[in-house]
């Protein structure tokens, strides 16, 4: 019997806006600078690095903007709204959201990959979202430089188009980490992806929207 079901397109669909996050700051971010680095090179020198340099806001800027900014957005036929961005997405619905936070604070941040701002969220329990990024960046133990990426999935949304979403969301993740790692080795920055998806811990960013974390990184400066 299999572990999963297949997803399966609704042949009726509901239309749910994107998940209102309770938002009280923003902050805009830079652009990225061109490099002189040829994709092959990017592909081929592509590596998993551990130990992470401190990195700028403003580096961290140009690593959102090339990996995960709205690109375009439409609504589409069927009312709910499609989008582009620089890595695939089921349906386009783009349903991840990047959640950001680093060592030194306890401010969490959604990117807002339509304004290109990372909008500071108001968590319902701070104690327990620290604990999980001290849980992630143990994983590696290499210092606390460096900013967590938490994948989050807005399920609801996910699921107005299909039936037994769950996998899409965590393979649609793999591909936003796939290309997240190639924007670093671009960039000159170092990027891990980790195991663990933060699934008990997302109730603390929303509690009345159906999240689901679906995968971690850790994002840096390199030595
Ligand atoms: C889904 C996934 C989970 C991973 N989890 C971890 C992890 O928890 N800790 C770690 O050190 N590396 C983790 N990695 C990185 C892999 O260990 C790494 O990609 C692999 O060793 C190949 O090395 P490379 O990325 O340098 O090619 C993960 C990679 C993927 C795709």
């Amino acid at each position: 019997m299999a572990i999963y079901k297949d997803p399966k397109i609704k042949l009726i669909t509901s239309i749910k806006e994107r998940v209102a996050y309770k938002v009280r700051n923003s902050i805009e971010l830079a652009y990225p600078n061109e490099q002189k680095i040829s994709f092959l090179d990017v592909l081929e020198n592509r590596h998993s690095t551990r130990e992470f340099a401190p990195m700028s806001i403003s580096d961290l800027g140009g690593f959102l903007y090339l990996s995960c900014r709205t690109r375009s957005s439409e609504r589409g036929e069927l009312g709910l709204v499609n989008e582009k961005r620089n890595y695939p997405s089921a349906g386009a619905l783009h349903s991840i959201d990047v959640i950001v936070s680093d060592n030194f604070s306890s401010n969490w941040y959604i990117y807002n990959s339509r304004q290109h701002t990372l909008d500071e969220i108001s968590v319902a329990d701070r104690e327990e979202l620290q604990e999980f990024k001290e849980s992630c960046f143990n994983i590696l133990g290499n210092g606390k430089a460096g900013y967590l990426i938490w994948y989050v999935c807005d399920f609801e949304r996910l699921a107005c188009k299909y039936e037994f979403p769950e996998t899409l969301a965590f393979r649609e993740s793999g591909g936003l980490s796939a290309i997240q790692s190639l924007v670093s080795e671009y960039l000159n920055m170092s990027f891990c992806t980790l195991g663990a998806n933060g699934s008990q811990y997302v109730t603390c960013l929303s509690e009345q929207s159906k999240l689901l974390g679906v995968g971690t990184a850790i994002v840096g400066g390199k030595f």
